[in-house]
């Protein structure tokens, strides 16, 4: 089966529409840094940066009276269920195989523990730990991650090169 590619994934009408709101830099960025970490922690590089890439598309309304409202947000905040869900949706929409949109799907899932009432500290497996510091990594004070810029040919850029690492990784494994 043909490998569904981070840049399939990118360029996919429903990833567009929901990465706008937590920012492309932010996902594409978290992308590269889960690549460098999955090899690191032995992690499949595919699922990491599938889970980094589609990891905050579950994010919605952040404003409020045309404002970011960032207590409000906290308050309500269910992204990583509704991200789950999405990315999910997404894969089995683009012909990934089930298991990894599953192990994806998860990896969004618990991505960050602030939406629960108990912490997932030392719970996480290797690929959702991955992702969570991933992300971690590109944090930034009241959010202000989400709001860089990057536009699209730059992003496809940076995830064709990942993916072009990704099928090296593969192929380095195989032979
Ligand atoms: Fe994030």
């Amino acid at each position: 089966m043909k490998r569904v590619t981070l840049v399939d994934v990118f360029k996919h009408r429903i990833t567009q529409k929901y990465l706008q709101r937590s920012g492309i830099h932010h996902a594409v960025t978290v992308s590269g840094y889960a690549f460098d970490m999955a090899l690191k922690a032995g992690v499949d590089p595919d699922l990491a940066t599938k889970s980094a890439l589609l990891h905050d598309m579950g994010h919605y309304e952040w404003y409020r009276d045309g404002k970011w409202d960032y207590e409000e947000y906290r308050k309500h905040d269910i992204h990583a269920i509704k991200g789950a869900e999405r990315a999910h949706k997404l894969l089995i929409r683009l012909g990934e195989d089930r298991l990894v949109a599953k192990e994806v799907s998860l990896a969004v899932l618990l991505h960050t523990d602030s939406y629960l009432p108990f912490d997932l500290d030392d719970k996480r497996t290797k690929l959702q730990d991955v992702v969570a510091k991933a992300d971690e990594k590109d944090e930034q004070p009241l959010g202000m991650h989400h709001y860089k810029n990057m536009d699209k040919s730059e992003a496809i850029q940076r995830l064709n090169k990942l993916d072009l690492k990704i099928e090296e990784f593969y192929d380095g494994q195989a032979g």
